[in-house]
């Protein structure tokens, strides 16, 4: 699929009025982590970060609760999150003032995350992260999940060997059609899965971040959460499977 042919994107851009002082941050930080594209050639890492270390990308990252938790969490290595609403941007811009966190390590997407992934080098992430993609539940509307074939392909190709793909999901049948897709190609073996039922507390599920914010909702919803974390084969297993 080219650029061109991408789908729109869907969901919102903007949300509730923002408050003076996350409209200024969009004008005055979003600005120096946002970066664009480029059309025909991948995207040059090296000029997008002072320091080679390893890099983490987060697509819908929402309100960032969980990419904040990552950024603290690894000091030392580079970070992407996508995402298209900009009251979330402007949330997690706010959050992570209240840190003392390298702006030199992060840098923002505002656009579709299909756009960053196709635009990204090979095996170029250590982790990538979509937790709780927009369930778009109604028959006419399953084209618009952003993870299908073509994203997990895409998905595949951009993280490094051995580099790790976690993704979460309230909506069963989402969660089995990505499950379906990733254990169909022979290159990802799964590493972790996890569910968690409503009726159990939610310091059992199997991962080590906060709640993210629809993933809170999910479960005061009553909502059954599934998680998988996917590995990238090694060329070494990758050639002995041949
Ligand atoms: C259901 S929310 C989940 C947000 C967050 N991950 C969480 O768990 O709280 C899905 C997020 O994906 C973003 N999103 C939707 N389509 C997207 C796309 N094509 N590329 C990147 N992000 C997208 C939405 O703006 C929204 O913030």
């Amino acid at each position: 699929m080219t650029l061109s042919s991408h789908p729109p994107l869907f969901g919102r851009r903007m949300g509730r009025p923002l408050t003076p002082a996350k409209k200024e941050l969009l004008t005055t930080t979003l600005p120096l982590l946002s970066f664009s594209v480029p059309e025909n050639n991948p995207l040059s890492l090296t000029s997008l970060f002072p320091t080679q270390a390893p890099l983490h990308l987060e697509i819908g990252f929402g309100t960032g609760h969980h990419l904040l938790s990552q950024l603290l969490g690894n000091p030392e290595d580079n970070f992407i999150g996508c995402e298209p609403y900009m009251g979330g941007i402007a949330a997690f811009l706010k959050k992570m003032e209240g840190h003392s966190v390298d702006l030199a390590r992060i840098k923002i997407y505002t656009k579709d995350g299909q756009s960053l992934l196709h635009g990204m080098p090979p095996h170029s992430c250590t982790t990538l992260f979509v937790l709780f993609p927009d369930p778009w539940p109604k028959k006419r509307h399953l084209k618009r999940r952003f993870l299908n074939q073509d994203t997990l392909a895409q998905i595949f190709r951009v993280l490094t060997e051995g580099g790790i793909f976690t993704f979460a999901s309230d909506i069963e049948d989402y969660f089995e059609q990505v499950l379906k897709i990733c254990h169909a190609m022979d290159s990802l073996v799964l590493e972790t899965q996890g569910i968690l039922e409503n009726t159990q507390e939610t310091s059992q599920r199997p991962l080590h971040w906060p709640l993210t914010r629809f993933e809170g909702k999910a479960h005061r919803e009553g909502r059954i959460c599934n998680y998988a974390s996917f590995k990238k084969k090694t060329e070494k297993i990758l050639d002995k499977s041949l």
